[in-house]
């Protein structure tokens, strides 16, 4: 019998994942044979190095990106040689995401852009929804701007739309790479409040390439990728510890 990934208790995982970029001579190994997963309920917070490869390992549990070799599943479905069109779907209806570039719409405002993911769906929002977004857009500090448009906003405003977008649909499966990295410290506090909550009260899985220290502690556990590896994964930290992680971590490399 096979052993499924809700078996193991997580939301999404990777067997053996490698992914390189370029040929020849200008291959990056950006992810070198990774196998790890997301636990189901529990909000993880992913660090490293710039370059480590922490976009590239969330871009591929998410269904954005390819592996190169290896496996990758999301619930129970092996989502590994899906069609572009499966792959948009799944992500559709069941994952959450908050890029480090935003990716808002700019011909949309910020109602538009917030309720994308469920217009997209072909559908109206459901009355839950409804009252999610309107919590979201209060606890964001967003409901002077529903109707300005991204180039309107400044970057932390611009994030905040993302982050209520992602959170809209309250996927399964929320993907954030550096929520907080533009916003003010309080602000960025809201924000992983927000996180917390989701996974705590929710039941959400989450994972959050950070690398701030105090942002991590918010996490329930703490994975550190170091060259396309993962050099260590850690239950709940204090910044303090997870700064001399850091700093012991540099010091021997
Ligand atoms: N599309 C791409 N083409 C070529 N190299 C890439 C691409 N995306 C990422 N890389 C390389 O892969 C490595 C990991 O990148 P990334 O996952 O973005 O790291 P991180 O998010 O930890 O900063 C880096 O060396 C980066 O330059
Ligand atoms: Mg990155």
């Amino acid at each position: 019998m096979q052993i499924t990934t809700s078996d193991l208790g997580l939301a999404a995982r990777v067997q053996h994942l490698t992914k390189t970029y370029g040929s020849g001579e200008s291959t990056v190994r950006a992810l070198d044979d990774i196998s790890v997963g997301v636990r189901r309920g529990q909000f993880t917070a992913i660090m490293g190095p710039s370059g480590s490869g922490k976009s590239t390992l969330m871009h591929i549990m998410a269904g954005l990106d390819t592996p190169t070799e290896g496996r990758v599943w999301v619930g129970d479905d092996d989502i590994t040689d899906l069609a572009d069109t499966e792959l948009t779907l799944l992500r559709r209806r069941r994952i959450g995401f908050v890029f480090q570039a935003f990716n808002l719409v700019p011909t949309l405002d910020v109602a538009g852009n917030i309720a994308l993911p469920i217009a997209l769906d072909g559908r109206a929002p459901t009355a839950l929804e409804r009252a999610r977004i309107d919590l979201l857009v209060d606890s964001l500090g967003l409901a002077d701007r529903l109707t300005h448009r991204p180039h309107q906003l400044s970057g932390g405003q611009q994030q905040r739309v993302a982050i209520a977008r992602a959170l809209a649909t309250a996927p399964d499966l929320l993907f954030a790479d550096e929520p907080t990295g533009n916003l003010d410290s309080r602000t960025g506090r809201e924000v992983l409040q927000l996180l917390a909550t989701a996974s705590r009260e929710q039941g959400q899985s989450i994972a959050m390439v950070t690398h701030d220290p105090i942002a991590a502690s918010y996490a329930d556990r703490v994975l550190f990728l170091g060259d396309g590896r993962i050099v260590a994964d850690k239950p709940r930290q204090t910044p303090e510890q997870i700064s001399a992680y850091m700093l012991a971590a540099e010091v021997a490399a």
